[in-house]
């Protein structure tokens, strides 16, 4: 059965098959729009596609995907516990960072694709993803790891996967942080959770 959330996604996808509101949508040879579950609680963004999801149309199918997704599976997430996008959907030459004229074009596509998911907790994969969802200033050094409620959703940035595999030291602060994500992520799950943010409101 298609429910409204993919009906939704799939006709957002199709309208950007043919966007050109950046000059990136000039050089892709794929739409990366997304993958996994939009029936999820938890949606990993990460900052744009680069060359293998560029050739193969979907997100983190590379080596930092592979490795993304060794994480994931470790944490004991299931296959349909999570979706996830990038902040934009077309790869920027190079791999280089996107400029911010073509993540300002593209954040109301993802806008769109999380208003149709509604997940609860929302991981930011990188300082593109951080910056541009929670504060331009912000530096993934000290921000990762806390979480940042923003409107209904638990907020949690990370070192980008790629980061990873630079800097395999990275790996132990990821791990914490995907522990974290799990933990929050099952408390919400069996209706438990308590909100840490409560008090503050
Ligand atoms: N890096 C990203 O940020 N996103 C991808 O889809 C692949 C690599």
């Amino acid at each position: 059965m298609i429910t409204h959330r993919r009906q939704h996604l799939i006709k957002l996808e199709e309208k950007l098959q043919t966007c050109e509101n950046c000059p990136l949508g000039k050089t892709r040879n794929n739409l990366v729009f997304g993958r996994g579950s939009e029936e999820s609680d938890l949606v990993f963004i990460g900052e744009g596609p680069g060359e293998q999801e560029d050739l193969q149309g979907a997100p983190f199918v590379g080596k930092a995907g592979q490795l993304l997704d060794k994480i994931i599976d470790a944490a004991g997430f299931k296959d349909d516990d999570y979706y996830i996008c990038n902040i934009v959907k077309c790869r920027p030459p190079g791999n280089r960072v996107p400029a911010p004229e073509e993540v300002q074009a593209c954040m109301p596509f993802l806008r769109h694709q999380i208003a149709s998911i509604q997940p609860k907790i929302l991981v930011l994969l990188g300082a593109s993803a951080a910056k541009a969802i929670i504060d331009p200033k912000l530096a993934i050094t000290k921000a990762r790891g806390k979480w940042v409620k923003m409107g209904n959703f638990l907020v949690m940035p990370t070192f980008h996967p790629a980061a990873l595999l630079r800097d395999p030291q990275k790996k132990i602060p990821v791990w914490q942080d995907f522990q974290e994500i799990k933990r929050v992520f099952d408390e919400m799950k069996d209706g438990i959770y308590e909100d840490i943010f409560n008090d503050e409101q």
